[in-house]
C-alpha cells in the first residue's frame, strides 16, 4: 500500500495498491493500467478512502513551442505544472493565459475541469488535446471545438468511463497581447503587459486563497450555481446585495461564496475540516483532517445554504472512493 497524501492537495492520508510516475509514452503502455486512477497533481479531487487499485500520476513534461502565422503554438506535456507552463509563457512574451496564474494543478488537468480564473477559461485557447485510451490501449486526440468545454467542465469531465490519461496539450495563442481585465481587482490601466497582469493575479489569490504549500485544500469546493431570471429576482429582493452574474438566455450565475458566507458558514470548523475564513467556497483541512470531516463539512454547508436560500450546490472538485467516482449524492 502507497500513502497519497503528497498526491492529492487536500493532504489526506488515503492509500492506493501502487503508484506509478509517468514519464514518458513508453511508461505509459507498460504501466499496469487496470482500474487505475489517474492523477496529476490532484488538486481538484477529494478522496474519500482508499482506492483499491494503482495510480498512475502524470509526470510527462515535455514543452514545444512554435509558430503557425498569427498564432504561437504551444505543445505542453500534461505532467507538467500550469503555473511553470505560464510563468514560461509570460517569460516568452506570449500572453493569453496569464489570468490562470497561480492555479495548482497540471496541464493535463485543466481541459477536464476547463479551469477558469478572472474572466478567463483555459479551454478558450486549447487546440487539441493528446490522450492514451488505458481500457481500448490506444492513442487518440480530440479537437479543442469538440472538448465541450462549459464552465468548470468538459467532454472528458462528462465520460468519466473513458478513462483517459491526457498525454500532451496543444495550446493557440493570438500573437500581440490581448488583456482581460473585466474581473474587479484588474480594472486598471497600468496593467499593461502579460507579466504586470501575473503579478497583480497573483496577488489577488494570496489576499483570499490558502497558500497550497501551507493549508491543504482543493481551491473552490462548489460550483457557483446557475440559475433562472426569475429565481435570481426573487432573490435579489430577499437579499438586494447579492452578486448577480446574467449569462444571458434567462440564466444567471451567484456566488457559491456569497452564499455560504451569508448562511453563516464562513470560518466554521468541523473536526479538522473547516471553509476559509477569506473565502467561504474553499474548504481546508486545518491539519490531519480525515476524508470524513471534509465530507461532513461539505455536507453541511450545503445543507444551510440550502435551507437558506433554497438551491442546491454542487461540487466543483471530482469525489473518488474505493472504487473510482463518484457522485455527491452517493456520500
Ligand atoms: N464572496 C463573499 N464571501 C465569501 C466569498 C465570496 O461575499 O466568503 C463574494 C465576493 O465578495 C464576490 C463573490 O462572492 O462578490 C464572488 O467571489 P470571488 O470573486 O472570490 O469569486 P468566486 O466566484 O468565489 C471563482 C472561481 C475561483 C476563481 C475566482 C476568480 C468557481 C467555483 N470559483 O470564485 O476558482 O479563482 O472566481 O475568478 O468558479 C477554483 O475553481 O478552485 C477557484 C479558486
Amino acid at each position: 500500500m502507497e500513502d497519497l497524501s503528497t498526491l492529492n492537495s487536500f493532504g489526506l492520508h488515503v492509500n492506493a495498491k501502487s503508484v506509478y510516475r509517468i514519464r514518458s509514452l513508453a511508461d505509459l503502455r507498460s504501466a499496469p493500467s487496470d482500474h487505475a486512477l489517474i492523477l496529476g497533481r490532484g488538486s481538484d479531487i477529494l478522496l474519500t478512502d482508499d482506492y483499491d487499485g494503482n495510480v498512475l500520476v502524470n509526470c510527462i513534461t515535455d514543452t514545444r513551442f512554435s509558430e503557425d502565422g498569427d498564432f504561437n503554438v504551444v505543445r505542453c506535456g500534461g505532467g507538467r505544472e500550469l503555473d511553470s507552463l505560464i510563468g514560461e509563457l509570460v517569460s516568452r512574451g506570449i500572453s493569453g493565459l496569464e489570468n490562470l496564474s497561480a492555479i495548482p494543478g497540471t496541464v493535463g488537468a485543466a481541459p477536464v475541469q476547463n479551469v477558469g480564473a478572472y474572466g478567463v477559461e483555459i479551454g478558450s485557447a486549447i487546440a487539441s488535446v493528446d490522450y492514451f485510451d488505458l481500457d481500448r490501449r490506444e492513442f487518440g486526440t480530440i479537437k479543442g471545438e469538440d472538448c465541450g468545454f462549459g464552465y468548470r467542465t468538459s467532454w472528458f469531465k462528462e465520460h468519466p468511463e473513458r478513462r483517459l490519461f491526457i498525454t500532451e496539450v496543444e495550446f493557440r495563442l493570438k500573437k500581440g497581447f490581448h488583456p482581460v481585465l473585466s474581473y474587479k481587482g484588474l480594472v486598471d490601466t497600468a496593467l499593461d503587459t502579460p507579466y504586470k497582469i501575473r503579478e497583480r493575479v497573483i496577488k489577488l489569490r494570496r489576499e483570499k486563497l490558502p497558500d497550497p504549500s501551507v493549508v491543504g485544500s482543493a481551491g473552490s469546493f462548489f460550483k457557483n450555481p446557475v440559475v433562472g431570471e426569475d429565481q435570481a429576482a426573487l432573490l435579489q429582493r430577499s437579499y438586494p446585495d447579492i452578486p448577480l452574474y446574467p449569462l444571458g438566455g434567462g440564466r444567471v450565475k451567484l456566488a457559491a461564496g456569497w452564499l455560504i458566507d451569508r448562511a453563516g458558514c464562513r470560518g466554521i470548523t468541523h473536526g479538522n475540516a473547516g471553509t476559509w475564513d477569506k473565502q467561504a467556497l474553499v474548504i481546508v483541512n486545518r491539519g490531519n483532517a480525515k476524508p470524513h470531516e471534509i465530507v461532513a463539512l461539505a455536507k453541511y454547508v450545503s445543507i444551510e445554504v440550502f435551507r437558506r436560500f433554497g438551491i442546491k450546490l454542487e461540487p466543483e472538485v471530482r469525489i473518488y472512493g474505493r472504487r473510482g467516482e463518484i457522485t455527491w449524492d452517493q456520500i
